[in-house]
């Protein structure tokens, strides 16, 4: 019902007339994360009831329901879309807003219009619309009686084009219904892609059709080290999963509803050690054992390589030794296949092939490995990695898809159109964009979100190790100064990395990322101008309620830890 009627109804019955149009609004009502780039505060309130009319056209069918379905949810009322162009709440597509991503909102006590250039910015809209409900609404338990939402004008877009969150599932496996919650948690920042590293040295998670080993084998490992590396013992206990193809398909449609683009990482040519535990011939030296780090290894993995199985799957963390073989044809042919059935599953135009942390010991001293300089003219290893990226890369590019790559893909020779991702630091970025490279930034010190989150290292559980603070992350500029303007074009945006070998359980990530999420999303979209910390702290307090009414585990300590 429209507060119109509700104020007809006050009139008939003597008292509060347009009780809703005049009343003055708080600034604390307005508590939007990311911070919009333009907001109005005005006076009135707009009531949900059952009554209230969301309307638009067919093509935004899919946003108008999940506004419905908020709503709805919060008054205990079932809610609908329907196409006309005449509801109490109006979804339109609007040419004249110049972003791609951009939206405008407006509230008014009897009206609220959410306009986008495209359906994306209609959804960034109904995002900040959600985040002017109180925070209770998102237990969606129907228990708000009078669901106000305060009168305001926003006019709003992003800072960068690329706004990322990276989960490792290789070091731990996670359901998808837990993965469907993350793509959830980055489209309520208004964050815009989910890196997805699918394969490592302790696990292949993604299923293959033409080599089924990789989730036959690859995809289990017979324990896991206790505690911190080098750990103190093995548990002993089975670890594993994958996303068969049909899983993988159903999360990237979910995502696309929720405007998320999801990029796929397969590791090359290092922290391949569960395709090589599969399928030992891509190794330099097929029948040298899975070397077991530490004496951690688990009674099962040894008896299987005391019974002359060479490789296992595994178990412990850090950079391996055994890498894919750069010498053999067959390595090229086997990672094309798997690229030929991983690309159809994903509509992004990227493709993640790791790139990082590639020890080149064996190739060192693998004859076939050492041939391949030879015959390609190459100066050393560094220069072999190079050639191995560049391969693939020509191959993601027939393919139409682009190349993304860890920072050490600049070692030997970026391959022609490469976009870096900046970890070990931002020099890499840097470089990058130098060379007029298009680069992500995601550094260590400000966005690896596995490092620990306060100086109370001792309450919070396991982590790699680190500090980085919600405030750090608050404060991170991913634009470096020393570029110059046409340079600072390549720098697409950044992401933040969640790696996974101390974190097994989804409270547990859920920890890690939240509340730093939020600082992130702020970085990524608002302006560098009205940058603001305790501004965003008093903001963060209300996401931290939201955080609490979605039943999610956030890093309570490290916010109260500013207070
Ligand atoms: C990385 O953290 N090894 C990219
Ligand atoms: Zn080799």
């Amino acid at each position: 019902m429209r507060l119109s009627i509700l104020a007809f109804i006050c009139l008939l019955t003597f008292s509060c007339t347009n009780k809703y149009k005049e009343v003055a609004n708080n600034s604390t009502e307005y508590p939007i994360i990311p911070k919009p780039v333009k907001m109005e505060m005005a006076s009135g309130k707009f009531l949900v009831d059952g009554n209230t009319s969301i309307s638009g056209s067919a093509e935004l069918t899919n946003e108008g329901t999940f506004l419905a379905n908020i709503l709805g949810a919060a008054i205990g009322s079932s809610l609908e879309y329907s196409e006309s162009t005449n509801g109490d709440i109006q979804l339109v597509i609007d040419n004249a807003i110049a972003n791609e991503e951009g939206y405008e909102l407006d509230v008014t006590y009897d009206k609220i219009i959410i306009k986008g250039k495209n359906s994306k910015g209609v959804f960034y809209g109904i995002q900040t619309l959600r985040q002017l409900l109180p925070a209770s609404s998102e237990k969606g338990d129907g228990s708000i009686a009078e669901l106000t939402i305060p009168a305001v004008s926003i006019q709003d877009s992003p800072r960068y084009v690329y706004r990322g969150m990276h989960l490792d599932v290789a070091r731990h496996y996670f359901p998808v219904e837990f993965i469907k919650q993350y793509i959830d948690l980055i489209a309520m920042h208004k964050m815009n892609t989910f890196h997805w590293h699918l394969t490592e040295d302790q696990g292949w998670r993604i299923e293959i059709k033409k080599y089924p080993k990789l989730t036959e084998i690859g995809a289990n490992r017979y324990g896991t080290i206790v505690g911190h590396h080098p750990g103190t013992a093995n548990d002993e206990t089975p670890h594993g999963g994958f996303y068969t193809q049909e899983e993988v398909k159903d999360i990237v449609a979910y995502a696309a509803t929720k405007h998320v683009t999801v990029i796929p990482e397969i590791e090359l040519p290092g922290h391949s050690g569960a395709a090589i535990a599969a399928y030992p011939e891509l190794s330099c030296f097929p029948k040298e054992s899975t070397k077991i780090y530490n004496d951690m290894g688990s009674k099962k993995g040894k008896e299987i390589i005391a019974g002359g199985t060479n490789k296992i799957v595994q178990e412990t963390w850090g950079v391996m030794d055994d890498v894919y073989c750069a010498g053999k044809e067959e390595t090229f042919q086997f990672l094309e296949d798997v690229l030929a059935e991983v690309i159809p599953l994903f509509p992004a135009v990227y493709v993640h092939i790791g790139g990082d942390e590639c020890p080149k010991g064996n190739w060192e001293r693998c004859a076939k490995c050492q041939k391949r300089i030879k015959d390609e003219g190459l100066h050393d290893e560094h220069e072999l990695q190079s050639y191995f990226i560049q391969r693939m890369e020509k191959y993601i590019n027939s393919k139409g898809k682009k190349l993304i790559g860890w920072d050490e893909i600049l070692e030997g020779g970026l391959a022609p159109n490469a976009t870096v991702m900046s970890w070990r630091g931002t020099k890499g970025g840097i470089e990058a964009a130098k060379q007029r490279h298009d680069v992500i930034m995601t550094p260590g010190h400000s966005v690896y979100f596995d490092h620990y989150q306060s100086e109370d290292k001792k309450n919070e559980p396991l982590a790699i190790g680190g500090k980085t603070t919600v405030e750090d992350v608050y404060n991170y500029e991913p634009t470096p100064e020393e570029l110059s303007f046409e340079e600072q074009k390549h720098i697409l945006g950044a992401q933040a990395n969640l790696w996974t070998e101390y974190i097994k359980t989804e409270e547990y990530a859920q920890f890690m990322i939240l509340p730093r999420m939020t600082a992130l999303s702020e970085v990524v979209w608002s302006e560098k101008d009205g940058k603001d910390w305790s501004d965003f702290y008093t903001r963060l307090q209300i996401m931290a309620d939201r955080f609490e009414a979605m039943g999610l585990n956030y890093a309570k300590h490290s916010i109260e830890d500013k207070k």
